[in-house]
């Protein structure tokens, strides 16, 4: 049996996106954050263009293709902007890929040394679901983002963005189970939480999610599956607009969530709507928390409790026309679950959206 390999969390998450300039901007000046490096042909790159951001521990990568037979332009055509790679960062890429595809894992490609005036890093990459990957980043002491990207620092209006809590991948109908299994055997991650379509239904439409976590629960994987209801479930938008199974939302942890919300919503940032009459019952469920009730009902945040505590979330709309990815802001006291309480009212939330979509 090879090694575990040892990942030391994600190290960027890189999207494919038709303009990454544009893209850039909205980040930096609706979500705050910084663009810290730049490559593309003012670089020497003449094929892409890709900016990369940070926020917190948070690097995001915006890649778009320059020239019309970049195989990109496929992936574009196919799902949209979306995911493409979710990089973790580990001691021996080489290592990492060669125990990955020995345990199953389809290799994208082996390791490569990708050099600069200022050091070099190895990257190696396998996939995953849909047309999504996992890189290998082995960066030992390099100083910069990656070579090849130079420094372009604009800051940003920092909302409070800390981390990523989570990342949720939507799969084919039948498929979560595989999923969690490839997760299980290619990382060793262990089944943390599940819900079933019991949990997450309304009348009409239902799914299925099961979470995956790393052993020191550093790196969460909710795969949703969509499940059987009188309509189309929400999954089952997703899967058809972005054609295979992707990554659906990311969520970015906060220490104060009423200042990020409110300077998201201040910087036009759209958010799944609550209705009023959440806020009737919810502090029955929730009993006391620190934040200011009035305030987390101005805002129109979630609340949840479990046993060893609550948490504070809300989802944005889609970010692109295509209803795939978006964006949940979380704060956690306490609590290290995913709001299986606001299920019912998000569920329901998404549901209108989507019948606004004509796709219910
Ligand atoms: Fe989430």
């Amino acid at each position: 049996m090879p090694g575990d390999i040892d990942l030391k969390g994600i190290h960027h998450i890189e999207l494919w996106v038709g303009n990454a300039r544009q893209a850039a901007y909205f980040y930096r000046k609706c979500f705050g954050f910084d663009l810290v490096a730049y490559r593309g042909p003012e670089t020497g790159d003449h094929e892409r263009a890709s900016y990369c951001l940070r926020q917190g521990s948070v690097l995001l990568v915006l890649t778009t293709p320059l020239g019309h037979l970049d195989p990109i332009n496929s992936w574009l055509a196919t799902h949209g902007d979306g995911v493409r790679d979710l990089a973790f960062e580990v001691d021996d890429a080489a290592a990492a890929f060669a125990s990955a595809v020995e345990r199953g894992a389809t290799p994208v490609h082996g390791p490569i040394d990708i050099e600069a005036a200022d050091g070099a890093v190895r990257k190696a990459a396998i996939r995953t679901y849909g047309d999504t990957i996992h890189s290998f980043v082995e960066r030992g002491d390099y100083g910069g983002f990656l070579p090849g990207y130079v420094r372009h620092e604009i800051k940003g209006q920092n909302v409070g963005i800390r981390c990523v809590d989570h990342v949720v991948g939507n799969v084919e109908h039948r498929c979560m189970d595989t999923w969690c299994e490839f997760y299980e055997q290619v990382f060793g991650f262990h089944k943390f939480v599940s819900y079933d379509d019991k949990d997450i239904c309304t009348e009409f439409t239902a799914l299925r999610s099961k979470v995956m976590a790393s052993a020191d629960r550093a790196i969460k994987f909710p795969i949703n599956e969509p499940a059987k209801g009188k309509k189309k479930s929400q999954i089952q938008e997703y899967i058809e607009f972005n054609l295979t199974a992707g990554v659906q939302h990311i969520a970015l942890s906060t220490e104060d969530i009423i200042a990020t919300i409110g300077m998201l919503r201040e910087n036009g940032a759209e958010f799944l709507d609550v209705p009023d009459s959440y806020y009737d019952t919810v502090w029955d469920r929730i009993g006391e928390i620190t934040e200011d009730r009035d305030k987390v009902k101005e805002l129109k945040i979630l609340v949840d409790r479990d046993d060893n505590g609550y948490l504070l979330q809300l989802f944005t709309r889609p970010l692109q026309d295509r209803p795939t990815l978006f964006v949940e802001i979380i704060q956690r006291c306490g609590s290290d679950s995913f709001g299986k309480g606001n299920f019912q009212a998000l569920f329901e939330a998404i549901e209108r959206e989507q019948e606004t979509r004509g796709n219910l």
